[in-house]
């Protein structure tokens, strides 16, 4: 019983929502990184990862789809068990995959399922003031949430492509909003995924949770990454704020090592990074 309360004063405990926020208020950066099998989770792990996200993007590096649009939940809860079995002190999070939260109610019974049956210790979910009720929701059943603002790839057909969000006035005002609202709702977590640098730095000033950003400049409270691009495995054109860690690494593990030094340092992500 309690053995969190054990572990709490070993060398590495296990990283939980208490631990993010105090990295948020202590101004130590959280390193965060996609992962979908074991053998990455361990050595994800070994590397010093903070939070580790089952992403839907597997629907894209893993499955070979253009989108995330195909991914399910059964796909979702697959990965996510299988990366809980290795994990030790990284915190997992698992996405909610298109139309698995367009109620509250469906939305709370995949949360459920990633949880139990995923290993999931919070849900992600891509999320606007549309989102509100089903953050509150979940929230209120105790289920730990990261709201996900800015480009959302599920509604890639809507928007018409993977663009940087929130560039005109309106829509940076709107997103601060979202996101403030989002919070108060409960989300614990704010991810922005593609936006310019200077509104990333403005949400994550208003917020009292951890903002972790993707393409969101350098001043948010922590940085995600999909593995595969860190490793340098997708080919083709990568996007912006993509820095290859395997340059000069050796190893994927030395290359996962600096990617996590380089965002408690804050030389990732470095101007050219940023939009
Ligand atoms: O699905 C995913 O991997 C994500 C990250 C890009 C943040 O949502």
């Amino acid at each position: 019983m309690y053995t969190q309360l054990q572990l709490r004063g070993s060398a590495r405990p296990p990283v939980n929502v208490a631990t993010l926020g105090k990295m948020k208020a202590d101004g130590e950066k959280i390193a965060c990184l996609t992962c979908y099998d074991a053998s990455f989770a361990v050595l994800l792990d070994e590397a010093d990862v903070d939070l580790v996200l089952v992403g839907d993007s597997l629907g894209m590096v893993i499955q070979g789809h253009d989108t995330t649009v195909p991914v399910t939940m059964d796909h979702v809860i697959y990965h996510s068990r299988i990366v809980a079995r290795a994990l030790y002190r990284p915190f997992l999070v698992a996405d909610m995959p298109f139309m698995s939260y367009s109620s509250k109610e469906q939305a709370l019974q995949n949360a459920v399922r990633l949880m139990q049956e995923g290993g999931a210790k919070m849900v992600k979910l891509e999320s606007g003031s549309g989102q509100l009720e089903t953050v509150e929701f979940l929230a209120s059943h105790d289920i730990a949430v990261c709201a996900h603002l800015g480009l959302k790839p599920q509604s890639v057909h809507k928007i018409g492509g993977f663009r940087v969000q929130g560039r005109d006035e309106e829509a940076a005002r709107q997103m601060i909003r979202d996101a403030q609202a989002l919070a108060s709702a409960g989300a614990d977590i704010v991810l922005l995924e593609c936006i310019p640098a200077e509104l990333g730095a403005m949400i994550t000033r208003e917020l009292e949770v951890p903002v972790i950003g993707i393409g969101a400049g350098p001043d948010v409270d922590g940085q995600i990454l999909v593995l595969y691009d860190i490793l340098d495995i997708t080919t083709g054109r990568k996007p912006r704020f993509v820095r290859n860690f395997m340059d000069g690494a050796g190893s994927p593990l030395q290359a996962v090592k600096n990617y996590v030094r380089a965002v408690k340092d804050r030389s990732y992500p470095a101007a050219e990074h940023c939009f």
